[in-house]
């Protein structure tokens, strides 16, 4: 164990001053992106530094509008609302013409831009896109194995599993159940939860990445990692994803065995930080290690706590809330990017795929920024300043 919360006392917290000053560095970048990032979208990574322009395509491109929608909240600069609203078209033509959505992530992709245009603009095409993106991912839900199936056609014995990611997809079921009436949508959504923390979370509180259903009974059969560095490991994003994702279900549904789920998986995840506060991508890795950053990982597990704790008693909210502040002043003193020289991108030393013995990935955006890096960091800025409604 790396750290206690005991431990984490000991480190400097962010000022709102600092949290506003960096969140001014971060706008002032998004504002220098949006002349080549608006009819295209920012790719999943950069390359030395510096995203290029991509058509919506990949499961990412719905972090930059939702960038883009938190720097609107923060400037009520039209500039940005116009931005987004190009890009909401884009996701609507997207879900219509069914591009590249041959898998689960409606909701990183909708929830960002199309939910968030919705609530914010009230925008009807934004709407209107969202809730086709919950149709199709709602027909991805597995009556055999009670999950929404993250990749692969639907039903395909070779891709019969659920990955702890999904769990950021499950909000836009929730919202689309909240708007159109139809308790359908949160119902897949919840039996998807139970089964999944059921598999995934372990007895020492790490997390399978993955975890594999039998497809003729649908019974669960094996956990393996698909980005983490061994199947027995915690990759570092895929346990952030469990923090939030576990917070996000229980804002909607406010099952009292969520709040011990997300203390265990949080714990985890805080009691597994390194010195500096900056998690290495699998925590296989501790203090002193040559292996590369997530901090992507951090801005995902500090908008969790941060959303969690809304909820939580106050002694142990502030537990948690003192353990996110010194997470995101780390995040700020060491990875933020405001010199437009050196990177396009908003969080530095992120990684989206780095290859290992066991797992089936090859290297990919190491030690780069990543668009959802950048996406949670300015969440977590904007959830510091106010208490803001989620795009989820
Ligand atoms: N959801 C895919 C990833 O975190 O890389």
């Amino acid at each position: 164990m790396a750290q206690t919360f005991d431990t984490i006392k000991t480190y400097p917290g962010a000022s709102n001053e600092e949290i506003r000053k960096a969140m001014e560095g971060a706008v002032a970048v998004v504002r220098s992106n949006l002349p080549e990032f608006t009819d295209k979208f920012e790719s999943s990574n950069s390359v030395n530094g510096f995203y290029e322009p991509t058509d919506n395509v990949e499961w990412t491109t719905g972090f930059w509008t939702g960038v883009i929608w938190l720097a609107y909240e923060f400037t009520g600069d039209e500039a940005f609302k116009k931005a987004a609203s190009i890009q909401v078209e884009s996701f609507l033509e997207r879900i219509e013409k069914k591009n590249d959505v041959n898998h689960h992530d409606m909701g990183f992709l909708f929830s960002l831009s199309c939910v968030a245009a919705y609530k914010l603009t009230g925008n009807e095409h934004a709407k209107k896109a969202a809730i086709l993106a919950a149709d199709h991912l709602a027909e991805r839900f597995r009556e055999k194995g009670q999950f929404l199936q993250a990749w692969g056609d639907p039903g395909e014995p070779k891709e019969y599993r659920l990955i702890i990611d999904c769990l950021l997809n499950l909000p836009i079921l929730y919202w689309a159940s909240e708007v159109t009436g139809d308790p359908s949508y949160a119902d897949k959504a919840k039996r998807h939860i139970q089964t999944a923390m059921k598999c995934l979370v372990r007895p020492d509180n790490s997390t399978y990445h993955t975890h594999f259903f039998d497809v003729n009974t649908g019974e669960p059969t094996y956990g393996v990692t698909h980005q983490g560095n061994r199947n027995g490991s915690a990759w570092a994003r895929g346990q952030a994803w469990g923090v939030y994702g576990v917070a996000l279900s229980y804002r909607y549904l406010k099952n009292p065995e969520y709040i011990d789920l997300f203390c265990r998986v949080t714990d985890y995840f805080v009691e597994h930080l390194p010195d500096d506060l900056v998690p290495y991508w699998d925590f296989d890795f501790d203090t002193g290690s040559t292996e590369p950053r997530d901090s992507s990982a951090s801005a995902i597990a500090v908008c969790g706590i941060l959303e969690m704790c809304k909820y939580l008693p106050k002694e142990k909210a502030d537990k948690y809330l003192e353990a996110a502040d010194k997470m995101l002043k780390a995040l700020i003193d060491r990875c933020a990017n405001t010199d437009t020289s050196v990177s396009n991108g908003l969080l530095l030393h992120g990684t989206y795929a780095r290859d290992s013995k066991e797992n089936t990935c090859k290297n990919r955006g190491v030690d780069e920024c990543n668009t959802w890096g950048d996406y949670f960091y300015m969440e977590a800025l904007t959830r510091r300043m106010k208490d803001w409604n989620p795009y989820w």
